[in-house]
């Protein structure tokens, strides 16, 4: 069943055609990869899904849902949750408030959110960190405390703008593994990521943008065999 059906999606900002008539569609179980070089137009796509900016074109459906009329509260009310590429954290907060921010989403009173809060500090691995503040973490901590936040908002469909991005090649398979944890509890992945030894070990298909366009779609050994992604992307990167 598709969760997210996008059809010729174009956003233009003045003169420059930052995504040009991507259509994709990512079905509900899947966990799926978008990359492509710097500028490519992968965040601008994310923003988006997300609702926060309205495309120029096109259309973007979620649960069977058209979301042009949707702001960036309302489809995460309806569970589709989003990370930055730059964590966002509260650094004054500590790590549990700031999952807290995402669990009041679902759960008026702060007991609750609290108590959900701390269940998805134990899914990305940082309970014991839970009274730390967030702004006192290393980059890997920060992306943690981003991916808490977004998890606790009780997502189906979880948009990861370049999670791994910083993160040390140990600290990247940790969270390859939380990520896998994540969707066996029934989340759907949507990933932005540059490091490829992540996309190689999660991703089920991954989508290439390259100048605004979808130019390779198809599963991540086949991708990176694909004459015109090594060309426009890979190049040295990653050599098979
Ligand atoms: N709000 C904006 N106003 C004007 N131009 C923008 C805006 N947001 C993005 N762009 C431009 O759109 C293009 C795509 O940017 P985007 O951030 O989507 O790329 P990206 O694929 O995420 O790159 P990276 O891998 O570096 O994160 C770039 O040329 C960028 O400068
Ligand atoms: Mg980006």
């Amino acid at each position: 069943m598709a969760l997210l059906e996008v059809e010729s999606l174009s956003k233009r900002f003045g003169g420059l055609t930052a995504n040009r008539d991507i259509s994709f569609r990512v079905d509900a179980g899947e966990m799926v990869a978008i990359i492509g070089p710097n500028g490519a137009g992968k965040s601008t796509l994310f923003n988006g899904l997300a609702c926060a900016h309205r495309p120029s074109s096109g259309s973007i459906r979620f649960d069977g849902r058209d979301t042009a009329a949707l702001t960036p509260e309302s489809v995460a009310a309806l569970g589709l949750a989003r990370t930055f590429q730059i964590p966002r954290s509260f650094g004054d907060m500590t790590v549990l408030e700031n999952t807290m921010v995402g669990a009041l989403l679902r759960h008026r009173r702060l007991s609750d959110a609290r108590r959900h809060a701390a269940e998805v500090l134990r899914h990305v691995g940082l309970a014991d960190r839970a009274q730390t503040r967030a702004a006192s973490l290393n980059v890997a901590g920060q992306k943690r405390v981003e991916l808490a936040r977004a998890l606790a908002t009780g997502p189906r469909l979880l948009l990861l703008d370049e999670v791994a991005g910083g993160l040390n090649p140990s600290e990247a398979l940790a969270l390859v593994d939380i990520l896998r944890g994540v969707h066996a509890m029934g989340v759907t992945l949507l990933i932005v990521e540059h490091v490829l030894e992540v996309v190689m070990r999660l991703a089920q298909r991954v989508l290439v943008l390259n100048f605004g366009q979808l130019i390779a779609e198809g599963p991540p050994q086949q991708i990176v065999r694909d004459p015109v992604v090594v060309e426009a992307y890979l190049g040295s990167r990653h050599r098979v």
